[in-house]
C-alpha cells in the first residue's frame, strides 16, 4: 500500500508533491514525508507520524524550495507508524533520498550484508531503508546505474521514486508488482502511484509496466527495460475530469460515491448495448463455442468485490447454467486449485492493484485459464495482466469503503451472465428483455430511493449505540447481508456478523440476545415464507429486527420491528437496490459515532501487499 509522488521541473516541487500527497491519502494515511534535493542545503528530509495535514503543518514555517522532489505517504507493513519509519529514506551520507511502495522479500538478508560489509547503521525498521542504504552503497556518481545495480540485487514488489542531491536535475523511478505512473506537464514532469494525484498538473500519462525502470527530468522522460534497452510508449490520455475525484459539497467521499450509483449504473449498462438491445462485451471475444468450452468459471476477488462475485456465481449459474466457484483471493492462490485451458477466471477489483487479486490471476493464467477481469481503474495491473477486461464505469472512488464499484460490479457480473446465456441459447426473449429492460431503469429507481435518505438516518439515529448487529437473508439477500455488514463494520467499527439466514440455527443463533439488531433482507419473493420464519426465530430471542423488503410485501410488518421499503423488481436484480440503504445505514451510523468514515482505522483504499 502507500501512494508516491514526484516531481522534476522548473515549479515549487514542495507545493506539487503536498497536494499530490494528499489525493493519495486514501492509500495509507499512518505517516508522511517529503525529501527536496536543493543544491545549496543538500537532501532536505521532513517526515511526520500521522496524516499529511501533520507534515504539512510541521513543515509551515520553513520556507523550502526546490525544483526537485518526492513525497510518500504511507500504511505501515514494516515497522510500525512513527516518525522515524516513515519516508523518504535516505542513503548512509544522506545525500539519496526515496520513497518506496511495496515489500522487499530479502531486506533482512540485504540489511546484515550491509551491516556487515559497509558499517551501515539503520534508524528505522523498514525494508526500504534497506534498498536506499544500497543504492547508496551502489551510487557510482550516476543514480540509474545505482538503481539498476541494486534492483538487480531485490525480491518482491515496488514504485520507487529516488534523487540525489549530486544530480539535482534527475528523477528515477522503477515498478514492480505496484503501480507507478508517469505524468508529462508542461512544467515538469511527474511520477505518482496513480493518476488524481497529478491531474491538476498534466493530463498525458505513461502507464508503466513490471520491471521498468524511468529517468525524468524536467524536459525529458526515459524508460528502460530490465535490460537497461529503451522502450517506447504510447502516451495514454486523461479524458475524466479532475472535479470527479473532489467531494462536490457532499461531507464525505463515501456519501458522493454512494448517490453517484444511478450514474455510475447508467454509464455501466447503456455502453453496453447495441442498437438490438443485444449486450456487447466491449469487443471480447466470448462466442458460443468458446463458452461452451468451458466447462468452470472461476471467479476471484477480495472483500466486497468478492461479495460482488458471490452476486456473479449467481448469475452465470442461473442464466449461462455453467458451474462456477467463487474463492477469496489469498486463498485461491495456495491451495494448487484445480484450473486448465478449459477455466474461465474472472477476477473482480475496483482498484485493478490488489496484490492478492493480481497473484491469484498470474496464478490462474500460469495454468492455463483464460482470464477476464472486471476493473474500474483503466491501465491498472489487473487489466493489463488480463486477456480481456470489462471495465465498470463507476469513476474514481476515493472513499475505503466500496459502495459505487460494488454496484457496477454487479452490473457487470449480470451481463456477463445473461451475454453467456443468450449465446447459448438459454435466456429465451421474454426473459432476457424483462431483465435489459430493468437494468435500464435501476437508475431511476436508485434515484428514487435515495430520496429516501432520511428514513435511513432516523434508523441509525435508533442504533448507532448498537454493540451487535447481524444481518440474514437467502439466496442474493445472503450475498447482499455480506456486504452489509462489511459496510457497517469497517467505518462504524460496530461488530457485525452476516450469515445465511438458514443457517442461523445451526450455531450462530446463540448469540441473539434482547435488543440484538438483526438485519434481515426479504427482497426475494421466491423466499420470502422462508425468511418470514428466520425472522420469527429471531424475534423469540427477543432480538430487535429491521427488514428490508419489496414495496407491497407489507405482510413483513407484522412480523418486523421497522421495514424498509426498496422499489419492486426481478428477485434477481434487487442486489442492486438493496444493498443502498444498509451502505446508508453504515455511513449514518458512522457518522453519528463520530468516525473518520473516508479513511477508516487500520484500513486502505487499494491493498497492494499480501
Ligand atoms: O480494489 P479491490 O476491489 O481489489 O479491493 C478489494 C477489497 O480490498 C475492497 O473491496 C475492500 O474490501 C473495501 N474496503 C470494502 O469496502
Amino acid at each position: 500500500m502507500c501512494g508516491i509522488v514526484g516531481y522534476v521541473g522548473n515549479e515549487n516541487a514542495r507545493n506539487i508533491i503536498i497536494d499530490g500527497l494528499k489525493r493519495l491519502e486514501y492509500r495509507g494515511y499512518d505517516s508522511a514525508g517529503i525529501a527536496l534535493a536543493d543544491p545549496e542545503q543538500g537532501m532536505i528530509v521532513r517526515k511526520k507520524k500521522g496524516r499529511i495535514a501533520n507534515l504539512e503543518e510541521y513543515i509551515s514555517g520553513e520556507n523550502l524550495f526546490s525544483t526537485i522532489g518526492i513525497g510518500h505517504t504511507r500504511w505501515a507493513t514494516h515497522g510500525a507508524p512513527s516518525d522515524e519509519n516513515a519516508h523518504p529514506h535516505v542513503s548512509a551520507d544522506g545525500k539519496i533520498a526515496l520513497v518506496h511502495n511495496g515489500i522487499i522479500e530479502n531486506y533482512v538478508e540485504l540489511k546484515k550484508e550491509l551491516m556487515e560489509k559497509h558499517g551501515i547503521v539503520f534508524s528505522s525498521e523498514t525494508d526500504t531503508e534497506v534498498l536506499t542504504k544500497l543504492i547508496g552503497v551502489l551510487y557510482e556518481g550516476d543514480l540509474e546505474d545505482a538503481v539498476f545495480k541494486a534492483l538487480d540485487r531485490v525480491r518482491g514488489a515496488f514504485a520507487i521514486g529516488v534523487i540525489s542531491q549530486d544530480e539535482p536535475g534527475r528523477l528515477v523511478a522503477a515498478r514492480k508488482d505496484s503501480p507507478l505512473i508517469v505524468g508529462l506537464g508542461r512544467d515538469g514532469n511527474f511520477i505518482a502511484s496513480d493518476i488524481p494525484a497529478i491531474l491538476k498538473y498534466c493530463r498525458q500519462i505513461y502507464l508503466i509496466e513490471n520491471n521498468e525502470v524511468v529517468v525524468l527530468t524536467e524536459n525529458n522522460v526515459q524508460i528502460f527495460d530490465a535490460q537497461r534497452r529503451p522502450v517506447r510508449r504510447d502516451v495514454f490520455n486523461v479524458t475524466w475530469d479532475a472535479d470527479a475525484a473532489e467531494k462536490e459539497g457532499y461531507d464525505h467521499f463515501m456519501l458522493k460515491e454512494i448517490h453517484e450509483q444511478p450514474e455510475g449504473i447508467r454509464n455501466t449498462v447503456e455502453r453496453r448495448m447495441d442498437d438490438h438491445g443485444e449486450i456487447v462485451l466491449d469487443g471480447i471475444n466470448l462466442t458460443r463455442e468458446t463458452i461452451e468450452y468451458f466447462n468452470k468459471v472461476y471467479i476471484v476477488a477480495c472483500g466486497t468485490a468478492y461479495h460482488a462475485g458471490l452476486i456473479g456465481k449467481y448469475a452465470i449459474e442461473k442464466f449461462a447454467h455453467i458451474s462456477v466457484e467463487v474463492d477469496i483471493a489469498s486463498e485461491f492462490r495456495y491451495r494448487d486449485p484445480f484450473v486448465d485451458d478449459r477455466t474461465l477466471f474472472i477476477a473482480i477489483s475496483q482498484s485493478g492493484e490488489t496484490l492478492d487479486t493480481l497473484a491469484a490471476l498470474r496464478e490462474a493464467k500460469k495454468k492455463g485459464a483464460r482470464v477476464l477481469s472486471v476493473v474500474n481503474v483503466v491501465g491498472s495491473s489487473v487489466a493489463r495482466e488480463s486477456d480481456d477486461v470489462f471495465y465498470t464505469w463507476a469513476g474514481p472512488e476515493i472513499a475505503v469503503a466500496s459502495t459505487k464499484a460494488y454496484t457496477t460490479q454487479l452490473v457487470c457480473m449480470y451481463l456477463i451472465g445473461m451475454y453467456m446465456g443468450r449465446k447459448k441459447g438459454l435466456l429465451d426473449d421474454e426473459t432476457y428483455q424483462t431483465l435489459m429492460n430493468e437494468l435500464l431503469v435501476i437508475p431511476d429507481k436508485l434515484e428514487t430511493l435515495l430520496q429516501k435518505e432520511r428514513v435511513v438516518q432516523d434508523l441509525a439515529r435508533r442504533f448507532y449505540r448498537s454493540n451487535n448487529v447481524f444481518f440474514i437473508g437467502r439466496g442474493p439477500d445472503s450475498y447482499v447481508s455480506y456486504e452489509g455488514s462489511l459496510k457497517l463494520k469497517e467505518i462504524s467499527y460496530i461488530n457485525s456478523f452476516a450469515i445465511a439466514a438458514g443457517e442461523l440455527k445451526h450455531g450462530t443463533i446463540a448469540l441473539i440476545e434482547k435488543d440484538t439488531l438483526v438485519v434481515a433482507l426479504a427482497t426475494q419473493d421466491s423466499l420470502f415464507e422462508k425468511m418470514l420464519s428466520n425472522i420469527k426465530e429471531v424475534k423469540s430471542r427477543d432480538a430487535t429486527v429491521l427488514a428490508i423488503a419489496k414495496e407491497g410485501n407489507t405482510t413483513v410488518e407484522a412480523e418486523a420491528d421497522y421495514v424498509f421499503y426498496i422499489p419492486q423488481c426481478p428477485d434477481e436484480l434487487t442486489p442492486l437496490l438493496s444493498v443502498v440503504p444498509l451502505q446508508q445505514f453504515a455511513y449514518y451510523i458512522a457518522k453519528m459515532r463520530g468516525c473518520d468514515i473516508d479513511k477508516p482505522k487500520n484500513l486502505a483504499k487499494s491493498v497492494t501487499v499480501e
